[in-house]
């Protein structure tokens, strides 16, 4: 099993260009699925999640092919409506493909995506949208048949008792297909979000109002092939930022806009780093140690984004100062912590809530990724420990991140894989 190897202690410096976002890609590429031609998606992360996804396009009947950092899909002839079980628990976020399957064959099966590593992942969300939309979904032994009632998919009034984002999107993808007008109130406002709302605009949908918490979609509008630029992936940028927070240096990123992790940059210019942005660049420079900063709270954007939490731990985890996190997105999210006290880390949990007591230094050890963003808060935590880290189940971390290793390398990190 590869794992990296990682010395410590090595201040980062020079530019680096973000990936474009998973959490962008995936959505988008699910979009696809309604628009019989093809498109093609510039800077798409090749990722694990995105290959799985491409998979299922493929198996949809869909040709998915890769050219660089672009990938062209056409879904001309999609010819099947199933998506196997093993492809669906190769990816949760895959339950984005039943409003694009209902949208444009008015059928969609699928195994339930089921939990991760973050707890359970509910959808009930996701099925009452779809249902208040006009689709029969039963729900038998962890599997989803869905169909449109005999009227057909008809646009309405929805509301989302949570701005969950998969279900917005959900809900946003089936409005496509459904003839009349769609109001998706209490949507997620995420960035993600809004860059769906702009590809689907592209493609000659009528939708506006991502960004802010109520959506309208004139649906049953036909859509035409697109080329499409995906955004910069935000949580990708706050890693290699804390990533400089937490080993010190001065690291440019560019590719990402800066209005769109304002409440990560906040928190690291309180620990003490120095920002500077531009439209679609951040500088940073790091102040070790970092100080504690006032509690982080995770919510809905524009508030602390629930991605970024274990990432900005690992880099205060090493620095002087206390910081009290709040978890209120998922209820399994500090999975990394034990890892994380493994190199030295004090960090006291209680539910939802982990204090956070900075050592000055963490130091070296064998640790393993419990889950993506766990798995990177590991390699945040040992650029700037004492020593040498290796950080095992490298699965997760391919999930989210393009060649992290190799970025950090281009920034002067001392980490490689050992395979
Ligand atoms: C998206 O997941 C992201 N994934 C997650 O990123 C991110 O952490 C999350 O949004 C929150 O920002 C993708 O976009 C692919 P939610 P999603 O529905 O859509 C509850 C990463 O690391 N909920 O907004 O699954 C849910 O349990 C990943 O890149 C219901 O109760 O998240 C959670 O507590 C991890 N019922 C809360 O809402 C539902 O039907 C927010 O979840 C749906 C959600």
């Amino acid at each position: 099993m590869s794992y990296y190897e990682i010395q410590g202690g090595r201040p980062l410096g020079g530019t680096l260009a973000v990936h474009g976002a998973k959490n962008s890609v995936l959505p988008i590429l699910a979009a696809c699925l309604l628009v019989p031609g093809q498109c093609i998606l510039h800077n798409c992360p090749d990722l694990s999640d995105v290959s799985a996804t491409l998979d299922i396009l493929r198996l949809l009947g869909c040709r998915a092919d890769r050219e660089g950092d672009a990938v062209i899909i056409d879904a001309s002839a999609v010819n099947r409506s199933d998506i196997p079980e093993h492809l669906m628990r190769e990816m949760r976020s895959s339950v984005i493909f039943l409003g694009a399957l209902l949208a444009r064959l008015g059928a969609a099966e699928l195994s339930y995506p089921g939990g991760c590593e973050l707890g359970p992942r509910p959808i009930d969300l996701h099925l009452a949208a779809l249902r208040a939309l006009g689709a029969e979904i039963l729900e038998e032994q962890g599997a989803l048949a869905c169909r449109c009632c005999r009227g057909g998919l008809r646009g309405r009034e929805l509301c989302l008792s949570i701005p969950s984002v998969g279900a917005t999107e959900n809900a946003m993808l089936a409005a496509c297909g459904c003839p009349g007008v769609t109001t998706i109130i209490g949507g997620a406002r995420e960035p993600e979000i809004i860059d769906l709302q702009s590809f689907l605009q592209a493609a000659g949908a009528q939708i506006e109002g991502a960004g802010t918490s109520t959506i309208t979609v004139q649906g049953g509008v036909p859509l035409h092939p697109v080329e499409y630029r995906v955004m910069g992936d935000r949580i990708a940028a706050a890693t290699y930022l804390c990533a400089a927070a937490a080993a010190g240096g001065e690291v440019e990123l560019t590719g990402v806009a800066p209005d769109t992790l304002t409440a990560v940059l906040a928190c690291l210019e309180e620990a003490g780093c120095t920002l500077h942005t531009g439209p679609d660049r951040v500088v940073l420079t790091g102040a070790a140690p970092m100080r504690g900063i006032s509690p982080v709270r995770t919510a809905p954007y524009p508030g602390f984004p629930t991605d970024a939490q274990a990432i900005l731990m690992a880099a205060l985890a090493g620095g002087e100062g206390a910081t009290l996190f709040v978890e209120n997105i998922f209820d399994a999210r500090y999975r990394h912590v034990d890892e994380l006290r493994r190199m030295g880390a004090d960090i006291q949990v209680a539910g939802r809530a982990a204090m956070v007591s900075g050592v000055g230094r963490l130091h070296g050890a064998v640790v393993r990724s419990t889950d993506l963003r766990g798995g990177a808060a590991l390699v945040v935590a040992a650029l700037g420990a004492e020593g040498t880290t290796r950080v095992s189940e490298l699965r997760h971390i391919r999930r989210g991140y393009q060649a992290l290793d190799k970025n950090l390398r281009t920034l002067g990190a001392d980490i490689r894989e050992i395979p």
